[in-house]
């Protein structure tokens, strides 16, 4: 890799231990993919942040770190509610350490809100084609495809290096030859906001590490234009059950209405059917809207109902206190958004509260050991309903939003 004299002085160690190991920790992974040289970023998303997926190994790590970061970093979800740590249960030493874990990052200069959606944030902008060095998978995927932002996949240890260095290594999806469609998709039925969870979860398998360009029809050919909401479900899932970084849609996304954006459709193709979409349900046939006449028989023994993998937005906080508006929950139901999202709407945040349902900020279903503590939890995310058996030893359901409430309400 090419290195500018003041990336050589860094190097060398002229301007401390921190920044020597940092810029070793870049240039390694530059020379394995080869880049030629640094690129400035915007940005930097920082995940390995719980102390239930760091340990104490990785605090130790992060701890012998020294000085400020240079771009505007903050950080992905943590094991609990940073300002209400009693909201879900978390035992003592579990705090403390999550507690020095976010102390260290403050005091590296990173803004200890803990999100995996900082591009829903008021104050985190990100711009097309602007480069970052962002870790966590389903944001990685919202940056590159649905923001036309250019981002690899960043580990912990790579993306704390990138944003002390103010650089990363030009190599992967920050070059536009790499962000070409490999691989058509073509779906031909209207989807609900949890469809595009389900056919997250079945495009990831399918199509692994490539990049999907989905064609998405209704079943009359008509163009289908998802939202926001449902492009992040589509992402987050797809980033769990494959490694999918980045996708275009036909039509929609940025990228692929850029017109010096060129590119060949894929002659690589699959089709996704409505039934594959419909196996991802515990129970199968279950139109939008009509939760009241489910068998519901595949949610026996759920303990624990939550929603906000990736972090609620606005929208869906604001359907959720619909459908809770006037109930009073009879099981665990977690709701998880980003801090922002929640201080911005509080009224909300207390309707939905007013249930016994619990709006929690900066943590999640996933990093959270307080999931650990339940055997079968229902979720409406791809990602969650992939990562929480893994992750919290629990068997997981999956469902659109309007059952997860409807099973938070059951006795
Ligand atoms: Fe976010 Fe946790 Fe899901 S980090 S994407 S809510 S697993």
């Amino acid at each position: 890799m090419y290195l500018t004299k003041e990336e050589e002085k860094i190097y060398n160690g002229e301007e401390g231990e921190t920044l020597q190991k940092a810029i070793e920790i870049l240039v390694a992974l530059g020379d394995i993919y080869g880049a030629e040289k640094f690129i400035p970023i915007k940005s930097a998303q920082i995940s390995g942040v719980s102390y239930k997926t760091i340990g104490d190994a990785g605090l130790e790590w992060i701890s012998d770190l020294k000085g400020t970061v240079k771009v505007p970093s903050i950080l992905n979800p943590a094991g609990m509610d940073t300002e209400n740590r009693k909201s879900l249960p978390i035992d003592d030493h579990f705090a403390e350490k999550q507690i020095e874990i976010l102390n260290v990052f403050k005091n590296l200069g990173i803004r200890t809100q803990c999100t995996c959606t900082p591009y829903l944030l008021k104050d985190f902008d990100v711009k097309y084609k602007d480069n970052l060095a962002w870790g966590e998978s389903s944001a990685i995927s919202f940056a590159n495809s649905v923001l036309g932002a250019r981002t690899n996949r960043e580990g912990g240890p790579s993306a704390i290096s990138a944003a002390l260095i103010g650089k990363t290594p030009n190599y992967g999806l920050h070059l536009e030859e790499n962000r070409i469609p490999t691989i058509l998709v073509e779906t031909d039925f209207e989807m609900n906001l949890s469809d595009f969870a389900a056919l997250g979860v079945v495009a990831g398998k399918e199509v692994g590490n490539e990049i999907p360009l989905f064609r998405m029809k209704d079943e009359k050919q008509n163009q289908i234009c998802p939202k926001r909401d449902e492009l992040k479900a589509l992402g987050a899932a797809m980033a769990a059950t494959g490694s999918v970084a980045l996708y275009h849609i036909e039509n929609i996304t940025p990228e692929v209405l850029d017109k010096d954006f060129s590119f060949e459709i894929p002659k690589n193709k699959i089709t996704i059917e409505k039934e594959q979409i419909d196996e991802i349900y515990e129970i199968v046939n279950l139109p939008s809207g009509k939760a009241d006449n489910v068998d519901r028989r595949a949610f026996e023994n759920v303990d624990l109902v939550t929603v906000g993998c990736p972090h609620c937005s606005e929208e869906e906080l604001r359907r959720i206190s619909e459908l809770l508006d006037g109930k009073s929950v009879k099981k665990s139901f977690w709701i998880f958004t980003s801090r922002d999202v929640a201080n911005r709407n509080p009224q909300i945040v207390e309707s939905i509260e007013k249930s016994g349902a619990k709006v929690v900020c900066d943590t999640c279903m996933v990093v959270s050991p307080a999931a650990n503590l339940y055997s079968k939890i229902m979720v409406n995310s791809g990602k969650a309903y992939a990562y929480v058996p893994g992750m919290c030893s629990a068997k997981s359901v999956f469902a659109d939003l309007e059952n997860c409430v409807k099973e938070a309400l059951r006795e």
